[in-house]
């Protein structure tokens, strides 16, 4: 449920009609529901209600510092992949200690700023890394808390550039491997494996391929303690579906409770790492119908947002749904939604039937909330868009427009091109 809504015709985000957001701020924009963000984060968090839990948002469904801010004030803590995450996490008041940061190659600054700062725990994700964490650790007088990322080889059912947890992906560290790299681990002075992490891949509209990842996971949990280590934190990652369209995907309460189930009398404190199911259907991009194009073989409504503003579409033939701002009543039409930038492949929607726009009516591109600005770019020199947050009947921007200095902004051009620079 979100508060994305129609009121004679007129699309509201909660009591604030989207139009009179779009005069103020201009197009194309990023708008998030306050109320839909903490309905989904509480949803989420009461689900696991039972059991000894830490929310664990992921940051790069959603990295705006008013959304991360929103979360902590929930008691959430934070997944991050980067340090810049962690930067933008530390920002928003998390504390150190609900921080989890998991990622294939983290550098050796990111690790030592994670250090410094006191994180949770480090999901690690090969031997190489593990050593590099123990020699960081070992180098600022501290000890690393670590999970290994077990790549349980569960088929999750998704799109494959978001499925994480088959043999053939990078991540994790396969089931046999990953008692090596716990025997590592525990000989390692600096580094001390305080949990098991996993993560099988984004968009999962199933609760089977997480109750089999965990049986796997299970196992090996009671061979890690007959190993002598004190397993105390169970990550499941994120990875819980939404609808997009069609998609059934199951209720947070269903997937907690096949969660639990699993996790029995363990005694391990869960951490869960979810993005899209709180930021994704809590947060629309705002666009303007800039042309209608009649082409040879199709109908194109040219809009002024484009992939770079919204990958989605373009990267994995996502669906998200495109709503009128205003119904006028009118015929429909079945067109291209397509955006400003030079490459075919810069659409929003393919073969849509939508209500025909007149040139400058707002569309609304929904669920957008999670991996929309986040993925956006600068490519064509666009300037990244606004984002603005609802509350209520009050709307306040977020981050605003950038502007063209922004785009030059750290650039230099250097001395030998410049007037008068001689050429050796
Ligand atoms: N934890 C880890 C380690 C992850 O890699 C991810 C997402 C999450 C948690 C959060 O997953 P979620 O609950 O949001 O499914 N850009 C793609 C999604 C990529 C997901 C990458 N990892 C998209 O737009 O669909």
């Amino acid at each position: 449920m979100h508060h994305f809504h129609y009121r004679d015709n007129h699309l509201f985000c909660e009591d604030v009609p989207v139009s009179q957001i779009a005069e103020a701020v201009g197009t194309p924009f990023y708008l998030y529901s306050r109320a839909t963000l903490e309905r989904h984060f509480k949803a989420f968090e009461s689900a696991f209600s039972g059991a000894r839990r830490l929310i664990c948002f992921s940051a790069k469904a959603n990295s705006s510092l008013a959304v991360l801010t929103l979360l902590r004030n929930l008691g959430a803590g934070l997944d991050i992949v980067s340090g810049g995450e962690l930067y933008r996490g530390l920002c928003a008041g998390f504390p150190a200690d609900r921080i989890v940061y998991s990622g294939v190659g983290k550098r050796v600054d990111e690790i030592d700023e994670a250090l410094a700062a006191g994180i949770r725990m480090f999901n690690v994700e090969s031997l190489g890394e593990l050593r590099c964490i123990d020699q960081r650790a070992a180098a600022l007088g501290k000890t690393a808390p670590v999970a290994i990322r077990v790549n349980p080889d569960v088929d999750p059912g998704t799109h494959p550039y978001i499925s994480t947890g088959l043999k053939k992906n990078k991540f994790g560290i396969d089931m046999e491997t990953s008692l090596e790299a716990y025997a590592l681990a525990r000989d390692l002075p600096h580094v001390e494996a305080v949990g098991i992490d996993c993560h099988i891949g984004s968009q999962i509209t199933q609760v089977a391929p997480f109750r089999d990842a965990l049986a796997s996971l299970m196992t090996l949990v009671v061979r890690l303690r007959e190993m002598g280590l004190a397993i105390r934190y169970l990550d499941m990652g994120g990875g819980l579906g939404i609808t997009y369209g069609q998609e059934a995907p199951p209720h947070p309460d269903e997937y907690a409770r096949a969660i639990v189930a699993a996790t029995g009398d363990s005694d391990l404190e869960l951490i869960l790492e979810p993005g899209r199911v709180i930021a994704g259907n809590a947060g629309i991009l705002v666009s303007r119908v800039l042309y209608n194009k009649a082409g040879m073989a199709k109908h194109f409504v040219v809009a002024d947002a484009g992939m770079n503003d919204l990958l989605r579409p373009t990267l994995y033939q996502a669906y998200h749904a495109i709503s009128p701002v205003r119904y006028r009543g009118g015929k429909t039409i079945v067109a291209d939604v397509v955006g400003p930038i030079c490459e075919s492949g810069d659409f929003l929607a393919l073969d849509r039937t939508i209500e025909a726009p007149v040139e400058g009516d707002l569309l609304a591109v929904m669920s957008a909330g999670a991996y929309g600005f986040t993925m956006g770019s600068n490519y064509c020199s666009r300037l990244r868009v606004a984002e603005v947050m609802a509350d209520g009947g009050h709307f306040e921007v977020i981050r605003s427009r950038q502007t063209y200095g922004d785009l030059t902004a750290g650039e230099t051009v250097p001395s030998f091109l410049s007037a008068g620079a001689t050429k050796i």
